[in-house]
């Protein structure tokens, strides 16, 4: 059975990787709109990806005897200035959800839960994947000559992007 800390706390957690999904969501709208199907197509991943999270902590959940409960989801931004602003969004964002993950790690530690701590391993190498992704993709924006052939070559790159399912 999880301890009701834990599961309020992975219940928070749920939430935040719902808003990711929003998030990355609506940067793919974005992208959609400048007609980058490449960038697109990365963010769809990612949207797929956070859902897979929120899935995850749910299943959780639920082998452990507990009770998920869904609260609504924040609106997330819809307009920003360039590609190169939605990734330092997209690294600051995942930044944030490291110590989110860290912060359950303390919680499963204070409760002495093995198993929390076991599920969590999972998320904490997850993290360190999801800030290297973004951040390599940040000093590529930054370091890519603003030409529309540059911003072409990258979107066909994005486009190659494909979604592998961590729960299957
Ligand atoms: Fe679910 Fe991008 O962390």
């Amino acid at each position: 059975m999880i301890k009701e800390s834990l599961q309020t706390s992975i219940n928070g957690q749920i939430n935040a990787e719902l808003y990711s999904a929003y998030l990355y969501a609506s940067m793919e709208q974005y992208f959609a709109s400048l007609k980058l199907k490449g960038f697109a197509n990365w963010m769809h991943v990612q949207v797929q990806e956070e859902s897979a999270h929120a899935i995850r902590f749910a299943n959780y959940i639920n082998d452990n005897s507990g009770r998920v409960i869904f609260t609504a989801i924040d609106a997330p931004p819809v307009e920003w200035d360039s590609p190169l602003q939605v990734f330092e969004e997209v690294y600051k964002h995942e930044q944030k959800v490291t110590s989110l993950i860290n912060g359950l790690v303390q919680i499963a530690r204070q409760e002495n839960d093995d198993g929390g701590l076991k599920m969590l391993e999972w998320f904490v190498k997850e993290q360190v994947e999801e800030e290297e992704n973004a951040e390599e993709i940040v000093n590529m924006l930054k370091t890519m000559d603003g030409t529309e052939e540059a911003l072409a070559s990258m979107d066909r790159k994005l486009a190659g992007r494909v979604f592998v399912d961590p729960n299957a």
